[in-house]
């Protein structure tokens, strides 16, 4: 199967392209797949949804992304870290602002659990989500071979990603891909307010660029 593009929605529906970047005006349908992804960990921290898709989207660094289309439609994402830069996430002062101080609070140190910064040499994939009427066709492959196009270009040493033990499918997906876990960390206190247990870190390593 060609990783370039991709025939994921069979005939006459066109290919699934990848590109480098969240296109402008996508930003609502970029945190809508991440909430349909994610709200499950993220919603203690930003519910309720019709606060938590709009402060998404207005928070997004699009630079930070690289995205899959389908006749034009976003339906498929990975945000990652690098530079300083992630894709999600706000400031501090943004949340206190939407949430109140108070409420804000707590979520702010909810949202602490899930910071993760890269070490020197590393970047950070932080968050995959393929619409779910289009998983399993080869999109998620597509788009984490991009963030390693990225990566490799980056001089990167490394991508480092994290996965939780409720999700299985992602992992055996991400080690098809190259990655190996390197370290898991169990969390049971937070099985009941966040549904997962444990999260496990994950590496691939990345080629220096021919001639570099
Ligand atoms: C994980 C995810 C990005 C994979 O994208 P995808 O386009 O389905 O990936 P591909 O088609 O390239 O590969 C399919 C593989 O992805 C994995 N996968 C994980 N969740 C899946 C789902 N709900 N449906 C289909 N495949 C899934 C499986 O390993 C699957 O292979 P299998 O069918 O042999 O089990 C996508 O399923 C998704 O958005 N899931 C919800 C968000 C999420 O869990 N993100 C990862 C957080 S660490």
């Amino acid at each position: 199967m060609g990783l370039d593009a991709l025939d994921a929605a069979g005939p006459g529906a066109g290919p699934v392209t990848v590109q480098r970047g969240l296109p402008a005006g996508a930003e609502q349908r970029a945190a809508e797949l991440y909430w349909e992804a994610f709200g499950r960990k993220l919603g203690p921290a930003l519910n309720p949804p019709g606060k938590a898709v709009p402060f998404i989207a207005a928070h997004l660094h699009p630079d930070r992304a690289v995205c899959a289309l389908l006749d034009g439609r976003l339906v498929g994402l990975a945000g990652y870290q690098h530079g300083g830069r992630a894709f999600t996430g706000g400031p501090a002062l943004a949340v206190l602002r939407a949430y109140g101080h108070l409420r804000g609070l707590h979520r702010l140190l909810l949202l602490a659990l899930f910071e993760r910064r890269p070490a020197p040499g590393q970047l950070v994939m932080d968050g995959i989500a393929v619409s779910p009427d289009m998983r399993g066709r080869g999109v998620g492959s597509l788009l984490i071979e991009e963030v390693v196009a990225v990566a490799t270009e980056q001089e990167c040493r490394e991508i480092r990603l994290d996965v939780i033990d409720t999700n299985p499918r992602a992992r055996a997906l991400y080690e098809r891909r190259g990655f190996t876990a390197v370290r898991t960390e169990r969390t049971p206190y937070l099985r009941r307010l966040l549904g997962f247990g444990a999260v496990t870190t994950m590496h691939r390593p990345v080629g220096t660029r021919a001639g570099a």
